[in-house]
């Protein structure tokens, strides 16, 4: 293609940069890494839940809205597993009132969220229900901190993360890594040629 590609999923240091460079990608995109900065702007105690997190406490679910999502394994994830797939809207309708319940939310705000989750497009009351759910389930987590009541997004790198930079002193440490990188890699393919 004609357009700079940038590569995503289970990026977090320069190593990683430089395999995505080599592959012909224009950069990386990152998402469980910048998650994962001093900066960004998700409560502290999620973050904490993260950082503690090992490879194995991050899992694959369709217990949410019925795709598949990868996330970090909590009670919530257990229990919506055990609660099992959404197939109706009935059953989309029950669980949006056991979130309404244990969120504190009213009806008229869980119908606003909804809505505005729409953006113009053609959906059944069923789909939008459970279009809503994940957005839902993530923003008690991510942005209200409610760890107990919703879900938290995580790519497999979370089991590798372990500190909290600055998305400055991470891009520096990045582009530094990768230079160190292609410059060991240099001097193999210079060793190579003598
Ligand atoms: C908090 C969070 C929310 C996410 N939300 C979505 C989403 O709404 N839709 C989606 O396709 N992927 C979502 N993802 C997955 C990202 O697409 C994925 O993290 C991205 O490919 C980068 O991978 P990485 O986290 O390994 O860097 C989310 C990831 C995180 C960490």
């Amino acid at each position: 293609v004609r357009i700079p590609v940038v590569a995503a999923g289970g990026f977090f240091d320069g190593r990683g940069l430089v395999a995505a460079l080599a592959y012909g990608a224009a950069g990386v995109a990152m998402g469980t890494r910048f998650l994962l900065t001093s900066d960004s702007t998700v409560p502290d105690p999620v973050k904490a839940r993260y950082l503690a997190a090992t490879v194995r406490d991050v899992t694959v679910t369709r217990a949410v809205d019925g795709l598949p999502h990868r996330m970090l394994r909590t009670d919530v994830v257990t229990a919506l597993e055990r609660s099992g797939r959404i197939r109706t809207l009935g059953h989309a309708l029950r669980r949006a009132a056991g979130f309404r319940r244990l969120s504190g939310l009213t009806w008229r705000q869980l119908a606003r969220d909804g809505l505005a989750l729409r953006h113009g497009k053609e959906l059944s009351w069923s789909r939008l229900l459970l279009a809503a759910n994940t957005p839902m389930l993530l923003k008690s987590a991510m942005v209200d901190g409610r760890t107990d009541l919703g879900v938290m997004a995580a790519g497999q790198v979370t089991g590798v993360i372990e500190d909290l930079p600055s998305c400055a002193e991470l891009v520096e440490r990045m582009v530094k890594e990768a230079e160190e990188v292609m410059t060991a890699l240099a001097g193999l393919a210079e060793g190579t040629r003598d």
